[in-house]
């Protein structure tokens, strides 16, 4: 899979991609991000990419061309299964949704706002998806895009292994995880529950299973209902 992400701050997008599993997964070209300056493509000789909002009001918007020169030049090199524009009036991101875009896409474009936003024909005419990552609002699209490419990214078969495996994560049955404990057994008294030290693997299952559904009673009882 391949994440092309624009940006007015590309080096807010360096750390993610640059360590650990999403950096093997890079590593081993099972997936590929790159991320574009938005400000390469403005023809502008101070490359800039914003201007004043028509209208008035406090805050720079995005203008139109940098961000469709570097849309159209990507398009021409290959087809892209969508234009995801991050804001936090878009649709709400779920493990549902990366599932579906880890599964059905093989090459995304993420355009990432700033400022006051981008250019409201942009989001009629080029993009094709807003996401937002949650209710409140980040002083930019970069981290919400960071979010979003590695949910996708670690969904992707053979970026995670046995022990980070994706099918143990909280919601992908829509129960949250059980707790897991490691070594020591006892640490100031607060002991590892019995059944986990038994070996018994069936009953050790039933155990995490009753654990995922009671925290997922207390916590989120929402996602039973669903
Ligand atoms: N940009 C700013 N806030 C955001 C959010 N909550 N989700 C996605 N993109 C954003």
């Amino acid at each position: 899979m391949r994440i092309d992400i624009l940006s007015a701050v590309p080096k807010l997008l360096e750390g993610p991609f640059s360590h650990s599993i999403l950096q093997r997964a890079i590593d081993k070209g099972i997936a590929e991000v790159h991320i574009h300056d938005i400000r390469d493509y403005s023809l502008d000789k101070h490359r800039k990419i914003d201007d004043y909002a028509f209208g008035g009001g406090a805050g720079m918007v995005l203008s139109i061309e940098p961000i469709e020169r570097c849309i159209d030049k990507l398009k021409a090199e290959r087809d892209y299964d969508e234009v995801i524009y991050m804001s936090p009036d878009g649709e709400l991101f779920t493990q549902k949704i990366a599932n579906q875009m880890s599964f059905n896409y093989k090459n995304i474009i993420i355009l990432c706002g700033h400022y006051k936003g981008i250019d409201e024909r942009l989001r009629e005419h080029i993009v094709t998806r807003e996401i937002s990552i949650g209710d409140y609002v980040l002083t930019g699209g970069e981290l919400a895009a960071a979010v979003v490419a590695d949910s996708i990214i670690r969904l992707i078969p053979n970026v995670l292994n046995n022990e980070t495996s994706a099918l143990t994560d909280s919601f992908q049955d829509d129960l949250l995880a059980p707790p897991v404990y490691t070594r020591p057994a006892e640490y100031k008294g607060w002991k590892v529950p019995e059944i986990l030290l038994s070996g018994d693997d069936k009953k050790i299952e039933e155990w995490r299973h009753e654990k995922a559904i009671e925290r997922t009673k207390a916590r989120r009882p929402g996602l039973l209902e669903d």
